[in-house]
């Protein structure tokens, strides 16, 4: 079932920045539901919310009376999220003020609640402010930043929101810990995922890379967590936030890769090689920066092939974990890609193979994936497209039974 976040806007001008966050929500498989207070409308319109979460937009305590919204929404919610939360609204929170529609739901509901502060550093301060955090806190409520830097006054200091990406992380990381946590279907398995794309050095600032953002690794590490096994992201350059209770290795190229891998696969249960890995690497790396005066353009860039991570894991002799592997195509229809699929998995030996659609719209950086699940098992293919976390789970759920438990 989709994660049920409600977000909650209040007026400060870091509103804007919710934009993202509602959408960092979204593409990661939630379903979004926005109220705002009167103050947030006057810094970002109700209509942009509605259009990027796809519901209406909650505003007035009177509005809805029939349906008791401030109940009806604690009930349907699984989270609150408050960004920004202004001063004022922290105030109000740890008061038990109820006078809007947000506070008397965030008073009647049960759920888990993260507040991304913003405000004046002179505000967040004030005694008054740290005493209403401290007891914000005291009541469970989780805090996420402020961060120090450039004000919208000019000045400079600690009161800029966080992230949206690192908002929306915190926000997965309490479901993560707090749901199933450690007792789910894959409790006690060891995951290995590889996620993000791998950057080639020609020189101190240039690199070979591609363009996927790490996406797709990062929520299948989020539902591996949710399913309660011990997870391991090895992180290329990713663009996303990683939830808490996700251990992070990071590596840059593809041979970085490799040997973190090497590093971690005998206690692997689990090795899903979600990647771009570089097939190639620039033949040498210069110390300085590569001038054009100086460059060879006759010799131009000469390149020598990274190994195959994959199919050098698919090769060893005796493995005694589920190896899953990803294939980006660019071919048109699912009869092609699945021929490319098979191709791959047979020749790199994996027992799953994820087959993505990619294009110059499609693939890297996009919330939805085309994607076709092929095993070495049996000719069965499993359409898993969809919010790039349904594919995650599809993957999951394979692996899950391959493994002898049940999905979640
Ligand atoms: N892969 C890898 N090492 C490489 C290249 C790819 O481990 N040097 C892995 C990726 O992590 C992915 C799978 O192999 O799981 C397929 O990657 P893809 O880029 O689709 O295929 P390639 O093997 O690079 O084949 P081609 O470029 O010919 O499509």
């Amino acid at each position: 079932m989709r994660p049920h976040i409600l977000v909650g806007i209040t007026g400060g001008i870091a509103a804007y920045k919710s934009v993202q966050l509602v959408r960092t929500l979204c593409l990661a498989g939630c379903d979004v539901r926005v109220v705002m207070t009167e103050a947030a409308t006057r810094f970002v319109g109700r209509a942009t919310f509605e259009a990027i979460s796809g519901n209406p937009v909650y505003e007035g305590l009177y509005e809805g009376v029939a349906e008791v919204r401030h109940i009806a929404l604690a009930l349907w919610c699984d989270e609150i999220v408050i960004a920004p939360a202004t001063a004022d609204t922290l105030a109000r929170l740890a008061a038990g003020r109820a006078d809007d529609l947000l506070t008397a739901t965030a008073l009647a509901g049960t759920s888990p609640v993260v507040v991304a502060p913003a405000m004046h550093t002179g505000m967040w301060e004030n005694p008054a402010t740290q005493a209403n955090l401290a007891t914000l806190r005291r009541r469970g409520v989780h805090v996420v930043g402020p961060e120090e830097g450039r004000l919208t006054s000019g000045d400079v200091g600690v009161g800029r929101m966080s992230d949206p990406e690192a908002i929306a992380a915190a926000a997965r990381a309490l479901r993560v810990g707090g749901r199933a946590g450690r007792s789910g279907p894959l409790a006690g398995k060891r995951v290995v995922i590889t996620a993000g794309g791998t950057r080639e050095p020609l020189d101190p600032v240039r690199f070979l890379g591609n363009r996927s953002t790490g996406r797709q690794g990062v929520l299948l590490a989020e539902e591996a967590a949710r399913r309660g096994a011990d997870v391991t992201l090895i992180a290329a350059h990713l663009e996303v936030a990683v939830p808490a209770g996700v251990r992070r290795v990071d590596v840059s190229t593809a041979l970085d890769m490799r040997q973190s891998l090497r590093d971690t696969l005998e206690r692997a249960d689990v090795v899903v090689m979600c990647a771009a890995v570089a097939d190639f690497r620039p033949a040498a790396s210069a110390v300085t920066k590569i001038k054009k005066d100086s460059f060879d353009e006759k010799a131009g860039l000469r390149l020598v092939r990274n190994p195959d991570i994959l199919a050098e894991v698919g090769a060893l002799a005796e493995r005694s974990f589920v190896l899953v592997g990803f294939a980006a195509e660019t071919e048109p229809d699912r009869t092609g890609l699945v021929a490319r699929g098979r191709a791959k998995l047979a020749a790199k030996r994996c027992d799953f193979l994820v087959v993505n659609a990619v294009g110059w719209r499609s693939g890297f950086g996009a919330g939805e994936a085309t994607a076709f699940l092929l095993s070495a098992a049996d000719d069965i293919v499993t359409d898993i497209s969809g919010p790039k976390a349904r594919v995650a789970e599809g993957v999951l759920d394979a692996v899950a039974s391959r493994l002898g438990g049940a999905s979640a």
